[in-house]
């Protein structure tokens, strides 16, 4: 993608988030940072994931019921995760010169949900955080890795609308999709799938 495309691409994406929170996109991810991805959750997988927890600080703890996913979190020490993490900062940076939303980092972490396992639905960030001087996740982003994945297979993310009542988007997990969504607005789920499902999941915080 050229310079030009890729401004455009942030345009359309910033518009999205001011317009209705949220947009779902499909193969904009350089092929060969993809691939890369691939190869790299691969290895990962037969030793290199953990079981996610639930709450903070003292409050952490593994709840299948909740969410049974395994994570590993990206770090700039791999090849592959740092051209995933700095593409994604060239995306902070578009949408804080579109947005004047002061988005400071990115943190992100593989995710496998194995077959039946699921996340209840969930907001990523609380409207009314106390320690507002603290940074906190304000845009979510989800990029999914499961190549030959079909809507039989489930494991779909749903996505509620703010009061967290109706259905807004049920969107199939298909590879080289990208969702992104502002953390504060959108209760959403993963529901269970038939097949291990493979994604990154990710968050761009500020104050
Ligand atoms: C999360 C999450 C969605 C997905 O990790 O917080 O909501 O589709 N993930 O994997
Ligand atoms: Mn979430």
């Amino acid at each position: 993608m050229g310079n030009l495309e890729i401004e455009l691409l942030w345009d359309r994406i910033a518009d999205a988030l001011v317009d209705t929170g949220y947009i779902v996109l499909d193969d904009i991810v350089p092929d060969d940072l993809l691939k890369g991805l691939l190869v790299r959750l691969g290895q990962l997988e037969s030793d290199g994931m953990r079981p996610a927890g639930v709450g903070r600080g003292q409050a952490f703890h593994q709840d299948q019921q909740v969410r049974g996913d395994h994570i590993c979190w990206l770090s700039n020490d791999n090849f592959e995760e740092q051209a995933y993490l700095l593409w994604m900062d060239n995306l902070r940076q578009g949408l804080n010169q579109r947005l004047f939303i002061g988005l400071q980092d990115y943190e992100s972490h593989f995710a496998v949900y194995p077959a039946g396992s699921f996340y209840q639905k969930h907001l990523d960030a609380f409207r009314d955080a106390v320690n507002s001087h603290l940074p906190r996740r304000k845009i979510t982003t989800v990029f999914y890795l499961n190549a030959d994945w079909s809507s039989e297979l489930a494991g779909e993310l749903i996505i509620y609308d703010e009061k967290g009542e109706s259905i807004l988007e049920k969107i199939s997990p298909v590879v080289g999709r990208l969702v992104i969504f502002m953390s504060d607005k959108f209760p959403h789920e993963v529901k269970a799938s038939t097949h291990n499902r493979r994604s990154i999941a990710g968050w761009f915080r500020g104050c």
